[in-house]
Order: structure tokens, then C-alpha cells, then sequence
């Protein structure tokens, strides 16, 4: 059938950035079946994220394969074994169907990795970005193929979390998009479209909620605390917004309203939040740095 001829067109995927999103993405891409190369500037990153990947892949292999150790640890194994890595993004694209960038959420230093990608990968490569909160086509406008280039947004915990938002950029192709939405369904996500507009779908919804939350701690108006207990059991979110705000990362969450709050300075629920502010400043950005909202060992 077509599908499976646009499916089979990806069999080597390069992911840039092998940070907490690159190696999840990393992972479900081997779990599936295809070659992956993770590439990230800082050699002991790579080192770590293969250690996660190492770890996840354990957990995971022993829910698929319930009453077979031995299945699960040769499918772990394999995945495992089908992961590359490297620390230099132009040979790394070589030989490769698909990259997703996944490095730092900057423009600037988007712009000069898609630049050097651009002339060192094979034409018919595609190229997606997963960046939370900048736009696909000023992403995209650096390189010749924009034809090629849409965004593959995930959502984290990679693994865990079972949807892809793929983003069509003003110049990205039916069969360029047909082939993203195929791919995201060979690594197991359910996906949806989205046009390149400010945080997508789920991000448009998820940043403004967590905002007002953070508004709603900052007036005294209830504890960090009886937010998540609300939400939680009020609204039935597997996480509360002060929670989930430490698990994205402060710093994140400020990233992505500073970027917003400068480009629609009118829009209301993308203004800066003080009590944000102060938490990054301090270095309390959550979950990786062992406080944010919340202390963690
Ligand atoms: N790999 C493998 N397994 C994992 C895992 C990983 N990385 N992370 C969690 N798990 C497993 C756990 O081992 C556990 O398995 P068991 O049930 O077998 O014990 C299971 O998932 C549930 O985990 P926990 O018991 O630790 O905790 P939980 O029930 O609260 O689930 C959660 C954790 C899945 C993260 C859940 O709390 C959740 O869904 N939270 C909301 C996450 C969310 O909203 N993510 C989107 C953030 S926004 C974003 O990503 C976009 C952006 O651009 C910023
Ligand atoms: P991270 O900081 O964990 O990882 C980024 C990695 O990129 C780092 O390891 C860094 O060394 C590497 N890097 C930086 N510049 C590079 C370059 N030029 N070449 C190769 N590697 C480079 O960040 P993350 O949370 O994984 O986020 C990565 C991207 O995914 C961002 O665009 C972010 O907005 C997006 N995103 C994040 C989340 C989230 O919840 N954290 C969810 C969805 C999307």
C-alpha cells in the first residue's frame, strides 16, 4: 500500500540533542524497529542519556514481553543495540531518511545547526523540529528544503506519553507531511495536525493553564499544595499544574512565556510572572535541579 511505502522511505533516523527529550525520542525510534543515531555536542550526555534509555528500556520491555524475562531482555537489548551515538551532527546526517532536532530551545542556535545539516544530508531527507514554543517557519527559513521540514513535536516522558503533534509549515509538502504522520505511527503514537502557531496545540492550552496557576499561588489564593490536590482530584489530571510545572522545568516554562510574551505582548496570559521569575533566578528550576515548587531528593 502507499502508507507502507511512505513508512519503509524512513529506516535511519538522526536525532540532535540527546537531552531528556532526544534520548526518549531515541528510544521509541529503536523500540520500533529503525537505526538511530543520537548526536549531542557534550559527550557525557550521550553517556547519560544511554544510561536512561538503558533504564526506561528495562522498565518497558517488562510490560510488553509480562511473563517472559527472557523476551524482555532481548527486545531491550536490541533496541538498545540499534542506538548509535556521536558527537558530530554533519556526518551523523550523511546517510539518514529523518532528523528531529531536539537541542536547546533557541533560535539562534537552531538557525546554525539546520544551516550545517542542510548542506551535508542526503536531498531527499526530511528535517522536523521539536521545539515547544518557536514557530516552524522561522525555524525552517534557513534551509533550501523547506519542503521538507515540519515539526515533530513529543511530549514528555517520550515513552510514556502516547501522543505527536506534526506541524505543517507553509512550505511543507503533502507527501513531506504524509510521510511525518506515517512515521510517528510507526513509533507508536497517536498522532494529531496542527498548523505553526504559538505552542501548538497542547503547549497553546498547557502553558496558559500552568500560568494562571502560578497567578493563582502568587495572590494567596491557595496553597501550591491544594492546587495539584484540586486539579488532581477535581479534574482528574494525572499531575497538578504546580507539579507538572517542576517536572517541564521552571526555566522551560519561563522560556517559553518570555518568547511569547515578547512576540504578543496583548495576549494577557502570556505575561511574565514574577514568582517564575524569582524561582529561575534562584536556580530553583524544579525537578532537575531538586527544587523548584516543591523540594526533591
Ligand atoms: N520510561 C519508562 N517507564 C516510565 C518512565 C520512563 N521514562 N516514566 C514513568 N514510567 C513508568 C513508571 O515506571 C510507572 O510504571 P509502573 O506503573 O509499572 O510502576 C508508570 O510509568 C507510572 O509512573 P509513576 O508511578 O512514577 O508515576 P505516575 O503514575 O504519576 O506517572 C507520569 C508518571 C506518566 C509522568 C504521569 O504523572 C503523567 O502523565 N504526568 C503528566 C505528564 C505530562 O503532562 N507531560 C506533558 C508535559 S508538556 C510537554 O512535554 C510539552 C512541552 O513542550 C513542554
Ligand atoms: P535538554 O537541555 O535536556 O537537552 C538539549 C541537549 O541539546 C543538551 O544535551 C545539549 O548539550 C544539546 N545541544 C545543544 N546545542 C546543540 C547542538 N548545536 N548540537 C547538538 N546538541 C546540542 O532539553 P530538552 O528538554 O530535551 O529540550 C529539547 C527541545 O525539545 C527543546 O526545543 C524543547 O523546547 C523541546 N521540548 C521540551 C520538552 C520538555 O518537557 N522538556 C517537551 C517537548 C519539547
Amino acid at each position: 500500500s502507499s502508507s507502507s511505502t511512505v513508512q519503509s522511505a524512513i529506516k535511519n533516523v538522526t536525532i540532535i540533542g540527546g537531552g531528556l527529550m532526544g534520548s526518549g525520542i531515541a528510544q521509541v525510534t529503536a523500540q520500533a524497529g529503525q537505526d538511530v543515531t543520537l548526536v549531542d555536542v557534550n559527550s557525557d550526555v550521550l553517556a547519560k542519556s544511554q544510561k536512561s534509555i538503558s533504564n526506561s528500556l528495562i522498565k518497558i520491555s517488562k510490560k510488553i514481553h509480562k511473563d517472559n524475562p527472557q523476551e524482555a531482555e532481548k527486545f531491550a537489548k536490541e533496541a538498545f543495540a540499534r542506538i548509535k551515538t556521536s558527537t558530530d551532527p554533519v556526518s551523523a546526517v550523511k546517510e539518514t531518511d529523518l532528523v528531529i532536532e531536539a537541542i536547546v530551545e533557541n533560535l539562534e542556535v537552531k538557525h546554525s545547526l539546520f544551516q550545517k545539516l542542510d548542506n551535508a544530508a542526503p536531498a531527499h531527507t526530511i528535517f522536523a523540529s521539536n521545539t515547544s514554543s518557536l514557530s516552524i517557519n522561522e525555524i525552517a527559513s534557513v534551509v533550501k528544503r523547506k519542503d521538507k521540514f515540519g515539526g515533530l513535536h513529543f511530549f514528555n516522558p517520550v515513552p510514556i506519553m502516547r501522543l505527536l503533534e506534526v506541524v505543517r509549515g507553509m512550505d511543507t509538502t503533502d507527501i513531506t507531511f504524509s510521510t511525518m504522520m506515517e512515521w510517528g505511527k510507526s513509533v507508536g503514537k497517536t498522532c494529531v495536525s496542527c498548523k505553526d502557531t504559538p505552542g501548538f496545540i497542547v503547549n497553546r492550552l498547557l502553558v496558559p493553564y500552568i500560568a494562571e496557576a502560578i497567578r493563582l499561588l502568587e495572590r494567596g489564593d491557595a496553597s501550591a499544595r491544594d492546587i495539584d490536590i484540586a486539579m488532581k482530584l477535581g479534574a482528574a489530571y494525572p499531575m497538578g499544574p504546580m507539579e507538572l510545572a517542576d517536572y517541564v522545568g521552571l526555566d522551560t516554562t519561563k522560556f517559553i512565556l518570555d518568547g511569547w510574551s515578547k512576540k504578543y505582548p496583548d495576549q494577557p496570559l502570556f505575561r511574565p510572572i514574577p514568582t517564575l521569575n524569582k524561582l529561575v533566578a534562584e536556580g530553583k528550576l524544579g525537578v532537575k535541579s531538586g527544587e523548584g515548587f516543591y523540594k526533591y531528593e
